[in-house]
């Protein structure tokens, strides 16, 4: 058993209720006659922008650390850019593993799968992903880095990657609901590693770009393999079956 998307009583459409549409539109031209308010929309959103960052980034943990990045400084490179693009991907990665965890038990219930996906398939994805997590962690450290820290944008992709978990982990959503997820994470992975490996080369790390260029040829790897099966899965579920 698995849920599948059918046709029911939704009523969020406007044609559900074309008398109410009416009124509807009608009252989007109504306006109340009291005055301009003392604030507009744009001033109060504006007035909630804050200065402080979402968080920040520890100073180097290590005397290898301190000296690499004053040698960074010298050339003109703010060491900690790289170091929280780093962190970002890292927690990415974690989130990635987590989802593939939560795709493995959901799509492993089913009774049926695409054509050309296999559960080892995604083993193997889920897998990789764990790996680039470790890639990272070691990168960090041998920078000088503490991998445990929370950065800024680490905290920031975090929170983005919470609702592909929520779309995953729902269990009302369907094969191809969970394969458009998935394959939502590899895009962003894809373009992600791509700038953080020329990040990394604008600081002259070649050694760091090498190893994060194999993550990027798995991730372009990923993102194929989840594309062809959810095309499957679409033609699978677009098609009447007798
Ligand atoms: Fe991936």
């Amino acid at each position: 058993m698995q849920p599948e998307v059918s046709l029911g009583k939704n009523r969020t459409g406007l044609k559900a209720s074309p008398l109410d549409a009416v009124e509807l539109q009608d009252m989007h031209g109504y306006q109340l006659d009291v005055g301009r308010p003392p604030v507009t929309v744009e001033e109060f959103r504006a007035s909630y922008m804050s200065e402080e960052s979402v968080g920040s980034i520890p100073p180097p943990t290590s005397v290898k650390g301190m000296v690499g990045a004053t040698a960074q400084a010298l050339t003109g490179h703010r060491m900690h850019v790289l170091l929280d693009k780093i962190a970002e991907r890292l927690a990415f990665e974690r989130s990635g593993t987590r989802l593939y965890d939560a795709a493995l038990l959901k799509i492993g219930q089913l009774d049926r799968l695409p054509e050309g996906m296999t559960m080892a398939a995604l083993q193997e994805i889920r897998d990789e992903e764990a790996a680039h997590f470790r890639l990272l962690a070691d990168t960090i450290e041998r920078l000088g880095g503490d991998s445990t820290a929370m950065t800024p944008c680490a905290d920031v992709t975090g929170v983005q990657g919470m609702g592909l978990l929520q779309a995953m982990n729902d269990p009302r959503t369907t094969l191809a609901q969970a394969l458009d997820t998935l394959l939502a994470a590899e895009l962003i992975d894809n373009a992600s590693w791509e700038l953080l490996i020329e990040l990394a080369e604008g600081f002259g790390r070649d050694e760091i770009a090498d190893g994060f260029r194999h993550a990027l040829a798995a991730e372009q790897r990923h993102e194929t393999l989840v594309r062809s099966w959810l095309a499957a899965e679409l033609n699978n579920v677009s098609h009447v079956r007798h």
